[in-house]
């Protein structure tokens, strides 16, 4: 456990936890993360997430006690490990994953997380489901959450004072190294496919505030989240199954928007996989 606004501590925390940690190889290929409600797993809304985007940038917003109980819930049918943890409440804004403080019920209940809870099926190994377990929120907590959700701008990517697109760890900042130089292009590359997803009303859906009360939200509001996702969106695009429209049909795009989404999301997938590449072969320096 270290000061909840220890920059240091964070750093270190998301490079050893997105790199080759025992966390990162134990996510199934969708992990479903959100908050604990005292509910069955099918009855709670939870958030997919590709094992990088939860290993880099949430599992490390938390500071790990170094405890763990396990038992065997025999209501999911799954392994249970809950391990006690504070919350990094206090650092800046652009190192969380997008503003929790839109929602004053999240943002306190993240403050208050006293512990996670990993699901884990005893066939695979690998962690399905993983919880944030909030305790009581203080008054100061909740009432600094009720003023800062009353003040949010409605905006998951900002410009910060300095000129720069926040939030940073989106960017892959902190994750890629300093000298990657694919990094600069993959927010240029993001933002050229964010114009055509919004062309495509992608955002009328997948965004933290969640319109359409998805039970399973697919988010694509950042480059680090549409990186996760970017195989599926491709795919779901190609087929014709994305968008939807509110009641869950197919929604066919014309065909010229359609065309160029996919060709901008390849484009984005190309400068991905360059960047990770640049990594794979820098990484021993
Ligand atoms: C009207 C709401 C809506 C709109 C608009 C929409 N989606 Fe979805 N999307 C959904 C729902 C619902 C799911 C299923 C979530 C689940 O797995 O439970 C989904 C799932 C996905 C998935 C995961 C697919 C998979 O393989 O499981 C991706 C990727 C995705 N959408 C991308 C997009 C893109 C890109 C656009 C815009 C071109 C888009 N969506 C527009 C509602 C929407």
């Amino acid at each position: 456990m270290s000061n909840p606004g220890d920059q240091q501590a964070f750093d270190r925390c998301r490079q050893a936890l997105f790199g080759a940690s025992v966390l990162r190889s134990s996510l199934s290929p969708i992990i479903l993360w959100g908050r604990a409600r005292g509910a069955a797993l099918t009855e709670t809304p939870l958030t997919q997430f590709a094992p990088d985007v939860y290993a880099g940038l949430y599992a490390p917003l938390f500071m790990f006690a170094g405890t763990a109980t396990v038992t065997f819930d025999e209501d999911e049918q799954l392994y249970k490990a809950v391990l006690p943890v504070g919350f990094r409440n206090r650092l800046p804004p652009g190192q969380f994953p997008y503003p929790f403080w839109h929602d004053k019920t999240k943002w306190s209940s993240y403050q208050a997380t006293v512990a996670l809870q990993f699901f884990i099926d005893p066939d695979s190994d690998l962690i399905k489901v993983a919880q944030f377990v909030p305790g009581a929120p203080s008054p100061t907590v909740l009432a600094e959450a009720m003023e800062a959700a009353a003040s949010f701008d409605g905006h998951w990517l900002w410009t910060d004072g300095n000129g720069r697109t926040q939030p940073q760890v989106t960017l892959f900042d902190g994750l890629y190294r300093a000298d990657n130089p694919h990094v600069a292009e993959i927010e240029s590359r993001y933002r050229a496919l964010a114009l055509e997803m919004r062309e495509a009303e992608c955002d009328s859906c997948h965004v933290p505030g969640n319109p359409q009360k998805l039970k399973r939200l697919v988010l694509l509001q950042t480059p680090a989240h549409a990186a996760g996702e970017i195989r599926r969106i491709l795919e779901s695009v190609r087929n014709g199954d994305m968008p939807q429209d509110d009641t869950g049909i197919e929604k066919p795009l014309p065909p010229a928007v359609k065309q160029r989404l996919l060709a901008r999301a390849e484009a984005f997938e190309a400068i991905l996989t360059a960047a990770r590449d640049w990594e794979n072969r820098h990484a021993a320096e």
